[in-house]
């Protein structure tokens, strides 16, 4: 699908509306799309990918099928089983922060929707350009936080405030929220993400974007303030530079 297009786009939003009922749908599509984004600047077939948080391994096994040796780095079990019950193939159970990877072992290193869950993205970002080899590529997207998403399932009432938000939605569930912030979730934002990749000197931007938006995907991004409520979802494709 033609990226940015409003069909794209579209296909996205509906397959999203169905991630409850329906999450191999979801999930099978924002991987395939994923996929198709990091193509566009790096071949794949042959390549050693790093996906790192990669939860159920939706997108390592998209990038499998691509021909690409992808590995799926996740700390966490219960993300790990949580499609078949076991530990998928080609999983690592390991940190972003640490990852048992040498200095510039990946041609690519994918983190999709895993930045807003650490509390110190900087350091995560610094992993994921050390595993990588100059040339290679890195793919990083989150949900920033005054994203109309920003709360994730306690969205969009997390812009109120996150407790209020999440005492709103246990008392409209009956169950806790899965994320938390401060524990698994945090206010990470757009603008002092770009301005730290563009400090580094080991990496250069090849495209700053909203991840998921049909038209002005780069434009929106461009504005400081509006970024931060517009964008939805940041997404950085960079190059690994010679150090
Ligand atoms: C919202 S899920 C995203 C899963 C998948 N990448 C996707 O885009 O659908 C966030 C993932 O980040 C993982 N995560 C949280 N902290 C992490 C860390 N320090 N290092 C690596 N992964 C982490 C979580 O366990 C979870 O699987």
């Amino acid at each position: 699908m033609k990226d940015p297009s409003l069909r794209r786009s579209l296909a996205l939003f509906r397959a999203f509306r169905t991630e409850q009922s329906d999450p191999e749908r979801f999930y099978g599509l924002l991987a395939q799309d994923a996929v198709d984004q990091v193509e566009r600047h790096a071949p794949l077939a042959g390549s050693l990918v790093a996906d790192v948080g990669g939860g159920a391994g939706h997108f390592t096994e998209a990038f499998r099928a691509r021909g690409a040796h992808a590995y799926l780095f996740e700390p966490d079990l219960a993300e790990l089983h949580a499609r078949t019950g076991r530990t998928p193939e080609h999983a690592v159970v390991a940190d972003g922060y640490w990852l048992p990877l040498a200095d510039g072992a990946v041609d690519v290193c994918f983190s999709s929707n895993v930045l807003e869950h650490v509390p110190d993205p900087e350091t995560f970002i610094s992993e994921m350009v050390r595993v990588t080899r100059p040339g290679g590529l890195l793919y990083l997207s989150y949900t920033n936080w005054l994203s109309p998403w920003g709360g994730h399932e306690t969205s969009p009432w997390h812009l109120l405030g996150a407790d209020r938000a999440r005492r709103r939605y246990r008392r409209r569930t009956g169950h806790n929220a899965k994320h938390s912030m401060g524990d698994n979730l945090h206010r990470v934002h757009i603008g002092p993400v770009l301005r730290h990749v563009r400090r580094r000197a080991d990496v250069e931007i090849i495209s700053a974007r909203s991840r998921y938006w049909p038209f002005l995907a780069e434009a929106v991004v461009r504005v400081p303030g509006l970024r931060e409520i517009a964008s939805w979802n940041l997404l950085l494709v960079m190059r690994r530079t010679s150090p």
